[in-house]
């Protein structure tokens, strides 16, 4: 059986990040350097409808004296109004954060702009950019079914807001912010569960806490954003399927070096270190408002399933619950979900995805409206299996990670749709095998 030792110092970096730092240099003044920025497709998707839009963006890849590649990205900006109307359809691919939060944007803008993506984006919902923004004066058009394409017909004069977010979405909460920058006046955008924060970080946008534990962003009209530099960490959503190879295959040692340890994305590792994972979180810093550090992972024999039921958990943890999951099943055959509802409009619909594909290596689920449990390992995995990725990257990677540990024979399909945001993927895996 092979087992995985080593270190990893080119985790992707951060997507949520990568995102926000090529929206923020778009709209500040002046010129904004963004070290380490990410080559998955998603984050190019992001820069692709920024120059579609008049932004100059110039974009090298620069050879450090260890060898390693890292991308710079520089952005040219005059300020809030910068863009100009688009000749074409802004095509965001596989990205919803693309698509939603470069909305907010577009929203202040004196043009009409359509936004439209592939197979799976043109599924997802879309009526939660669409109110807020309807609020603030824009006049926003969706298909019937709420979906895309998005037509967008911006103003110059947005009115400020007071927005409680129907749901934990840090990709709503962001897209609301965006358009509230431009607004004339402050506008408050509350959440009563703690998304992903990177966006008021990056900002340096006040945060108030409300009775009854909600939190209230709050963005000043018409705000002048200084150009800054931005350095990108490594992403703690790809590191999640690193870690948990190495967790589950005997022998292995891995340190991930330089990794986001936002308290709003690491939700998993504590999970993980509840259930009996040996990780250790070393050399813990903070550069760039963000926490940084390195996660040692070493092979663990006896964890305990994992379940997860509270919604402030979900929330942190929404993006890493396919891999957990699947690690939860592969260790100790068990597993369960709750109040996940969210889940069915990611990428794909990630529980039935999830189920689907674990029943097909022979585990035994049961599937509820807002979640699933992994009741038990019914028959052994035997052959050539197929498994779909549904389009969707984390799925593609959760299931691949099986293939490994299990040592089983998987055969995933459109498993390229990893490189969304981890296109060095495999190439990591192959450098840390023994
Ligand atoms: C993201 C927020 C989350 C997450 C997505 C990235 C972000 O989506 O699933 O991968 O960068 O803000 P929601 O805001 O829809 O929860």
């Amino acid at each position: 059986m092979k087992h995985y030792k080593g270190e990893v110092s080119t985790l992707p970096p951060d997507k949520s990040i990568s995102h926000r730092a090529a929206l923020i240099g778009a709209i500040a003044e002046g010129t904004t350097e963004i070290w380490n920025f990410s080559a998955g497709f998603d984050n190019q998707s992001t820069l692709g409808v920024l120059q579609d839009c008049g932004i100059s963006i110039l974009q090298e890849e620069i050879t450090a004296e260890n060898g390693t590649v890292v991308r710079k990205v520089v952005i040219d900006s005059n300020g809030l109004w910068n863009l100009t109307k688009p000749e074409k359809q802004l095509m965001c691919n596989n990205s919803g954060s693309t698509m939603r939060m470069f909305s907010g944007i577009l929203a202040a803008q004196p043009f009409e702009s359509v936004l439209v993506g592939d197979s799976s984006l043109m599924k997802r919902p879309m009526r939660r950019l669409a109110d807020p923004l309807r609020m603030m004066g824009a006049e926003v058009e969706l298909s019937p079914g709420d979906t895309a394409p998005v037509v967008i017909r911006g103003t110059r004069s947005l009115h400020p807001v007071s927005y409680e977010l129907p749901v934990p979405s840090a990709q709503v909460k962001s897209l609301v912010a965006f358009a509230a920058l431009h607004a004339g006046g402050e506008s408050h955008i509350i959440e009563s569960l703690p998304s992903r924060n990177h966006t008021e970080l990056m900002l340096g946008l006040k945060v108030e806490n409300l009775p009854g534990g909600k939190r209230s962003v709050v963005v000043p009209g018409r705000m002048t954003v200084p150009a800054k530099p931005f350095h990108i960490p490594g992403d703690p959503s790809a590191a999640c399927f690193i870690i948990a190879l190495g967790l589950l295959s005997a022998g292995s040692e891995i340190l991930l070096r330089e990794v986001c340890l936002n308290p709003t994305r690491t939700g998993y590792l504590d999970i993980l270190q509840k259930a009996g994972a040996e990780i250790r979180l070393e050399n813990i810093r903070q550069t760039g408002g963000e926490k940084i550090g390195d996660i040692q992972v070493s092979y663990s024999q006896s964890m305990n399933p994992v379940r997860i039921s509270d919604s402030a958990v979900v929330a942190n943890v929404i993006d890493e619950i396919p891999m957990l999951a699947v690690l939860s099943a592969c260790a100790t055959g068990e597993f369960e979900l709750h109040n996940a509802a969210e889940l069915r409009a990611k990428e794909s619909d990630r529980i039935s995805a999830v189920v689907n594909n674990l029943e097909r290596l022979g585990f035994a689920c049961e599937e509820f409206a807002d979640g699933f449990a992994v009741v038990g390992k019914v028959a052994a995995a035997k052959g050539r299996i197929p498994v779909e990725s549904y389009d969707d990257h984390r799925i593609a990677m959760s299931f691949a990670i099986a293939d490994r540990v299990l040592d089983a024979d998987l055969e995933i399909s459109d498993a390229e749709i990893i490189g969304v945001s981890f296109p060095k993927f495999h190439d990591i895996i192959e450098s840390l095998e023994q």
